[in-house]
């Protein structure tokens, strides 16, 4: 209901709707209405109500609920329904809960802030409130569970794509990780509940930094992690950003799994590589190895060349990739 009203709201945009025009057109009473604005505003709606005109919406806040990104969202089905919270401690946890509900398929969950967010291999993901978009997509894909790994790369090419849309060049560290000028915007954590051969559901987590100042980062993450708005001087708009991130998903998504197509998403990758060319560290638990990157294969692997001239296709997993004596 209250998304109803959001709406009927700033269809008038300027002008005030009445209390009574609103109960006609929503069937509610103008004492529930009077309630639910209440709650509106305390979603950080500013709303000015006269007694003889009515309401009308003064501010929109800036918030990641479905009725501030559904302007820019031109999706089917991700992100249709969106699971809004104003703090929460992981998004990627919360969103394993939607397993045992119908139509959960492309739902999104949204926080404005973790508490406790979580990044790769165990480590902690720092959220701040409203700063970043902290958001894991829920997918029910009927795939083979050795198959899932591409489900990172279609969100890794999809945030490129996105911000490219908004004029900002990013590359993809494979497979996991955007950066812009050798450092860190944003992180992958893609997980799954599966059998031997068949998926129970994938959850996609994504942090991105968005509008994180420099001082915000804590000192033992300053030199490897940055944001959008550090790197373009500028704040970006987080609603627009999340929907150009979910409309490009969805498409490169429904390619994967609609025609097999996968090719899309690593050519996104591979154009827009931080490793390519690169000789890079390849760490697998305690070991490091140096390698000189070649290329993205088509099924998604790293294929990398060591010292001795052997060659590699390397299945992301365990695998980290660093520069060698830096992030990148
Ligand atoms: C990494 O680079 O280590 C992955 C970071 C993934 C962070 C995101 S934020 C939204 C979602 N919820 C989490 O707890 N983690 C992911």
């Amino acid at each position: 209901m209250k998304n109803q009203i959001i709406k009927l709201l700033k269809k008038s945009a300027n002008d005030f709707t009445s209390g009574q025009e609103i109960s006609n057109k929503l069937g509610v009473s103008r004492t529930a209405i009077w309630k639910y604005i209440n709650q509106i505003r305390d979603d950080g709606y500013e709303i000015q109500s006269i007694v003889s005109k009515g309401y009308r919406i003064i501010s929109l806040p800036d918030i990641l609920t479905l009725e501030e990104i559904e302007p820019y969202l031109n999706t089917n089905f991700i992100g249709r329904n969106i699971i809004h919270f104003d703090s929460i401690e992981s998004t990627n946890s919360i969103t394993k809960s939607l397993e045992d509900s119908k139509e959960s398929n492309g739902s999104v969950v949204i926080s404005e802030e973790q508490t406790n967010g979580r990044g790769r291999l165990g480590r902690s993901w720092i959220s701040p409130k409203y700063k970043g978009i902290w958001m894991s997509i829920f997918l029910k894909p009927n795939l083979n569970p050795v198959d899932a790994v591409n489900l990172t790369q279609i969100a890794a090419a999809a945030v490129v794509k996105a911000t490219e849309e908004l004029g900002i060049k990013t590359l993809v560290k494979w497979p996991n990780d955007i950066v812009i000028n050798n450092k860190k915007v944003c992180g992958i954590l893609t997980e799954m509940k599966a059998e031997l051969t068949r998926i129970n559901y994938v959850v996609v987590g994504l942090g991105i930094n968005v509008n994180i100042e420099e001082s915000e980062f804590p000192e033992d993450i300053k030199d490897i992690a940055t944001s959008l708005k550090i790197q373009t001087n500028s704040s970006i708009n987080r609603q627009e950003l999340t929907a150009r991130i979910l409309n490009n998903f969805e498409f490169l998504y429904s390619k994967f799994i609609d025609q097999n197509n996968i090719e899309a998403s690593i050519s996104i990758c591979r154009e827009n590589s931080a490793v390519i060319g690169k000789d890079v560290l390849i760490i697998n638990r305690e070991k490091q190895i140096e390698a000189n990157v070649i290329d993205i294969d088509t099924n998604g692997r790293l294929l990398v060349e060591y010292a001795d001239g052997r060659r590699e296709h390397i299945i992301s997993g365990e695998i980290s990739i660093r520069g060698k004596g830096k992030y990148i």
